[in-house]
C-alpha cells in the first residue's frame, strides 16, 4: 500500500519498520497520519512472516512532537472527541498486533508522540530523547491514551505528576522510571533495535506470539485466570514443530532452526 505520511519497509526478512514521516512539523500526528499508522500496522499484521515491527520518526530532532496543533486549534468539542477516537483505533491496531512492536525514540516524544510510543510493547531511546505529556500546557487533557497507559507503565503517582505538570523528562530519567528499556547513543539506537529484532526473529515465532499474548491478556485478568491462560499456552506450545526443534537443538548443542509451525 502507498502512504503519504509514513514509510513502511521490511528492513530485512521479518523485520518491519514504520517511520512517521513529517519531519517539517517534527512528525506531528494529523488525522491522515493517524489513519496511515493504523493501516500500516494492519498491513504488517497480515504478513505471516512478520516477526517484529519497529516504529520510529524521521529526522534527528523528533520521534513525534505530538498531535498536530495546527489541525486541532479550531476543533469543536465533537471534532476533538472524534480525533481522539481516531487515534485510539489506530493505536489499538498497533497494540494488538501479535508480534512485538518496539518504539525507537530519538528527540522529542511528546503528547501524542509518547502516547504512540506507549502503544508499542517497549521503548528504546536515543540519548537525546525528551519525553512528556504537555497537554495541560495547551489547555487540554491527554487524548490518545496517555492518562491510561502512562500510569500502567510507571505507576499512578509519577504518571500523575508528569501529566499534571507537563514536565519533560530526559532519557536517563525515563530509563530510571522504566518508561524506556534501554538508552543508546542516537546514532546507534536504530542498529541496536535491529539487533534486538534479529534476536527475537531467531526465536520460535509461535512461542514469541503466544508469550506476547499472555503478557497482554494477562494484565486484565486476575492471577488465577492469567496463570491458567499461561498453562494452556504452554501446553499448546508442545503441539508445534518448533518445540521439537527447539528442545532437540538444545540437547544436540546446535542452534535451533525454527519454522514457525
Ligand atoms: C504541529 C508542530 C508540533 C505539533 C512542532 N511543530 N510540534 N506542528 N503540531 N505538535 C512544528 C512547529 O510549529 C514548527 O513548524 C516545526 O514543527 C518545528 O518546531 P519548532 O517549535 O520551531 O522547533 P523547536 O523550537 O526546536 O521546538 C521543538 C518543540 C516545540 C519543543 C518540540 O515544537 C513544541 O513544543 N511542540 C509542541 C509540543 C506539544 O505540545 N506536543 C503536544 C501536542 S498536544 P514551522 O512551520 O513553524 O517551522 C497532543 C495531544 C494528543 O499531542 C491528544 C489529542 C487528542
Amino acid at each position: 500500500m502507498a502512504y503519504d505520511n509514513v514509510v513502511l519497509e521490511e528492513v530485512e526478512a521479518g523485520i518491519w519498520r514504520l517511520t512517521v514521516n513529517r519531519p517539517k512539523s517534527l512528525n506531528a500526528l494529523n488525522s491522515a497520519t493517524l489513519d496511515e499508522i493504523g493501516a500500516a500496522a494492519a498491513e504488517v499484521g497480515r504478513d505471516p512472516g512478520a516477526r517484529v515491527l519497529l516504529l520510529t520518526g524521521s529526522g534527528e530532532k523528533a520521534f513525534v512532537a505530538g498531535a498536530d496543533i495546527s489541525e486541532m486549534q479550531a476543533f469543536t468539542a465533537d471534532e476533538g472527541h472524534r480525533f481522539s477516537m481516531r487515534a485510539m483505533a489506530a493505536f489499538r491496531t498497533l497494540e494488538t498486533l501479535p508480534i512485538p512492536v518496539i518504539a525507537v525514540v530519538r528527540g522529542y516524544c511528546l503528547g501524542g508522540g509518547l502516547e504512540l510510543a506507549m502503544a508499542c510493547d517497549w521503548l528504546l531511546a536515543g540519548a537525546s530523547a525528551a519525553l512528556g505529556q504537555p497537554e495541560v500546557t495547551l489547555g487540554v487533557t491527554p487524548g490518545f491514551g496517555g492518562s491510561q497507559r502512562l500510569p500502567r507503565r510507571i505507576g499512578t503517582a509519577m504518571a500523575m505528576e508528569l501529566i499534571l505538570t507537563g514536565r519533560r523528562i530526559d532519557a536517563t530519567e525515563a530509563l530510571r522510571l522504566g518508561l524506556v528499556n534501554h538508552v543508546h547513543p542516537d546514532d546507534r539506537v536504530m542498529d541496536e533495535a535491529i539487533a534486538m529484532a534479529r534476536d527475537i526473529a531467531a526465536r520460535g515465532p509461535i512461542a514469541v506470539r503466544l508469550a506476547k499474548s499472555l503478557v497482554v491478556r494477562g494484565q486484565d485478568l486476575d492471577l488465577d485466570n492469567a496463570c491458567a491462560l499461561e498453562s494452556q499456552a504452554f501446553g499448546l506450545s508442545f503441539s508445534t514443530e518448533d518445540q521439537k526443534e527447539g528442545m532437540a537443538a538444545f540437547l544436540a548443542r546446535r542452534p535451533a532452526a525454527f519454522k514457525g509451525r
